[in-house]
């Protein structure tokens, strides 16, 4: 009876890590989203403090707080690799796009975001394909965020356009 039980008990450990147990494409493709994220991270830190001290205090906390918003998702996305049983990459930056003037750093942020916001899409799909819905909810939540800072990126080129770039800057002081 004892024998029996262990032999329960055993098969239960083997099948939870069985369903735990993600699909090793997706690992990857997690990673790589996870190092678009600690790229963008270092990317936006260095652009709101160059924003902080050109005086542009507005640009400094909005470009630092989505540096925040994207330590999140690099947050989130190393705990789901972990919770799937791989190992999450934290060495890997892709190269930087950090502009060197407040025009530049908005339209390289646009680039950026929409970017990302396709491989999120992607890795959405792929989550779908293999059947695993707790990561397409965590991308589809950290997806919409990302539109968020493309919109953002896309006001910012907007009111550039139409208020010209010294009156937006002067807005941003
Ligand atoms: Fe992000
Ligand atoms: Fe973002």
């Amino acid at each position: 009876m004892i024998f029996l039980k262990i032999i329960q008990i055993f098969l239960f450990i083997n099948y939870k890590r069985t369903m735990m147990k993600g699909n090793e494409k997706l690992i990857s493709v997690l990673n790589s989203l996870l190092a678009d994220e600690l790229t963008v991270i270092n990317q936006y830190m260095v652009q709101s403090e160059m924003c902080a001290n050109w005086g542009y205090s507005k640009l400094h906390k909005a470009i630092r707080k989505q540096a925040m918003d994207e330590m999140f998702h690099a947050e989130w996305l190393i705990e789901r690799i972990i919770f799937l049983e791989g190992l999450p990459t934290v060495s890997k930056l892709n190269p930087m796009k950090i502009g060197k003037t407040v025009s530049e750093m908005i339209s390289n942020d646009d680039d950026t975001e929409l970017k990302v916001v396709s491989e999120y899409n992607d890795a959405i799909k792929l989550a779908r394909e293999v059947d695993d819905q707790g990561t397409v909810d965590l991308l589809t939540k950290i997806l919409k965020m990302e539109e968020g800072h493309v919109d953002w990126a896309e006001i910012q080129r907007a009111q550039i356009d139409q208020m010209g770039l010294e009156n937006y800057l002067a807005s941003q002081i």
